[in-house]
């Protein structure tokens, strides 16, 4: 046996409990268990309506038969010989139209008189038989090859018994036996047994044969499966599961989680960008400390205070960067905003009117309020500020075109016809174009123009989690009109961002929500 064979060998030994563990066999022996004691239920339906009519019909003759006989006994009076030596004749009568019919005649005893037989050997059950009809075998002669031999064969039979008072006061029996040679009741009757085992064996077999190729099929799908995973819990992030094109359960199970995959892989790609970006975001600022620390040790004349204050500044920077970088973590993993409660968002929008409207001003920015009633949303408070206030930021850093008089921005809340409320923060700026516009979502992503104002890129990430965690739609695109006469006519290239995010309904009725009060902040811009 070569070295390959006795591994397969092995491994189909290995195979068989496991087989027999699968829930696809246990099913199968259920179901098969069911199977065998439906055939032998029917076989002994079969059978007892069958043989056992016809044992039946023989015990209603023998009955019938000895209550006859009894009758010529009787009508010879009270001598017993008499009367027995008539039950005699009326017997040897009876067989001559009934060959399978024996009977046994005996008086006294013990010792008995056999006062006629049909028997080599009387049958020893006759003398102690109850009144119910019973089975016995006895020996007859048959010729087997020219030979005379005795054999045995079945019988029933059935016996009455008589009493009488001698002479002598004592009392003496008699018992007429009335049988019939059942050999060819009994033949059918070995073959239907034989039948009834041979048909639950089969159907044992074959539920046996066809739960082990159902199993091993099902085993060798799971297998696939389980070889897939392991390879992939070893590193290798590329494989997937092959699919059969049977679009079974188990394909459907396989797409399942080869979509799983795609998703693990396209996070871990994007959790390694992230940490590329991270150190190299931070070792900017780090090496640029490290550099000024340095110039300060080996030059006494530096001045420290401002080497200190930089240094700090840089410092504070990068804890801003880790923060921003925490919570967009811990939003996404669900586990940062606590538990979702409604929240009105038209509440939450005129708080951010009041507290941004003093930065806008100080910046020469128009903050438009528009806020409508709109129903509560599932959430968390604390996190839809966070969105507004990162939207505003932006809209105050960037939304200004260096030719623009009017810098204006417009935040709007509004009932979605669908349900759910619309949010959106737009501007007048430069906007941004089309094809960033995905980009600026994305960790540590700012645009070249940006670069001259501080910030991370962390600020639309943090909006997106945020979004995400609320299953609220993100949309960036166009905002404001720069020329606010000209809408619908200017180009797209005239317009300012849009942040747009449209909340789904809250899954429970919504409670009526609180009127929004419409302050100077709060008028809508026509
Ligand atoms: N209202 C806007 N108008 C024009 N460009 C914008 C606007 N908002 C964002 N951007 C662009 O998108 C980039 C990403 O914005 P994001 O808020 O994620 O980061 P950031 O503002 O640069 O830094 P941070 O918010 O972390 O302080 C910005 O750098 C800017 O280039
Ligand atoms: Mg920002």
């Amino acid at each position: 046996m070569t070295k390959g064979e006795e591994t397969r060998r092995l491994t189909r030994l290995r195979l068989v409990p496991r087989l027999l563990r699968t829930s696809a066999f246990r099913y199968t022996l259920i179901y098969t268990t069911f199977f065998v004691l439906s055939v032998v239920g029917i076989g002994y339906f079969v059978y007892e309506s069958t043989i056992g009519q016809t044992m039946e019909r023989l015990d209603e003759e023998l009955f019938r038969e000895l209550n006859h006989l009894a009758r010529v006994n009787a009508s010879a009076g009270s001598d017993g010989l008499v009367g027995l030596n008539r039950v005699n004749n009326e017997v040897n009568r009876l067989k001559i139209v009934q060959d399978n019919a024996l009977y046994l005649v005996v008086y006294g005893g013990p010792p008995i008189r056999i006062l006629s037989t049909d028997f080599i050997n009387p049958p020893r059950e006759v003398l102690n038989a109850g009144p119910e009809m019973f089975e016995f075998d006895y020996d007859a002669r048959a010729v087997v090859d020219g030979v005379v031999v005795t054999e045995s064969r079945p019988a029933v039979g059935r016996v009455a018994t008589f009493r009488y008072g001698t002479p002598d006061g004592k009392e003496v029996r008699a018992i007429i036996l009335a049988a019939r040679d059942i050999r060819d009741i009994d033949q059918i009757r070995q073959d239907a047994r034989n039948t009834i085992l041979r048909l639950g064996s089969v159907t044992l077999f074959l539920g046996l044969v066809l739960g082990s190729i159902y199993s091993g099929a099902f085993l060798r799908r799971v297998d696939a499966i389980g070889r897939t995973v392991r390879a992939i819990r070893d590193g290798d992030l590329s494989r997937r599961v092959a699919l059969t094109g049977s679009d079974d359960e188990f394909d459907t199970l396989s797409t399942n989680i080869n979509g799983m995959l795609d998703q693990i892989e396209r996070l871990m790609t994007g959790m390694r960008q992230v940490s590329d970006n991270i150190a190299h975001d931070l070792r900017s600022p780090l090496t640029r400390i490290k550099a000024r620390l340095e110039t300060a040790m080996g030059d006494p004349q530096a001045d420290k205070d401002e080497v200190i204050e930089r240094t700090t500044m840089d410092v504070e920077r990068l804890l801003a960067t880790f923060n921003a970088l925490l919570s967009i973590t811990r939003i996404e993993s669900g586990e940062g905003g606590g538990s979702k409660v409604p929240v009105d968002v038209a509440a939450v929008a005129e708080e951010m009117l009041e507290l941004y409207e003093p930065a806008a001003d100080e910046a020469g920015f128009a903050l438009h309020g528009h806020v409508e009633r709109v129903p509560d949303v599932l959430g968390n408070r604390e996190l839809i500020s966070q969105l507004i206030a990162n939207l505003l930021d932006n809209a105050l850093k960037y939304g200004r075109r260096p030719t623009e008089t009017h810098p204006a921005i417009e935040l709007t809340v509004v009932p979605r016809p669908s349900g759910g409320v619309l949010l959106s923060v737009m501007d007048n700026g430069p906007g941004v174009s089309e094809g960033d516009r995905e980009r600026i979502l994305q960790r540590f992503v700012r645009l070249e123009r940006s670069r001259s104002t501080s910030g991370n890129g962390l600020g639309l990430s943090l909006v997106a989690a945020i979004a995400r965690r609320h299953n609220a739609q993100l949309t960036i695109g166009r905002g404001l009109p720069h020329d606010p006469d000209a809408r619908g006519l200017v180009p797209p290239t005239a317009y300012g961002l849009g942040v747009r995010i449209a909340f789904p309904p809250a899954p429970e009725k919504p409670k009526p929500s609180k009127p929004a009060s419409h302050g100077a902040l709060s008028e809508a811009k026509a």
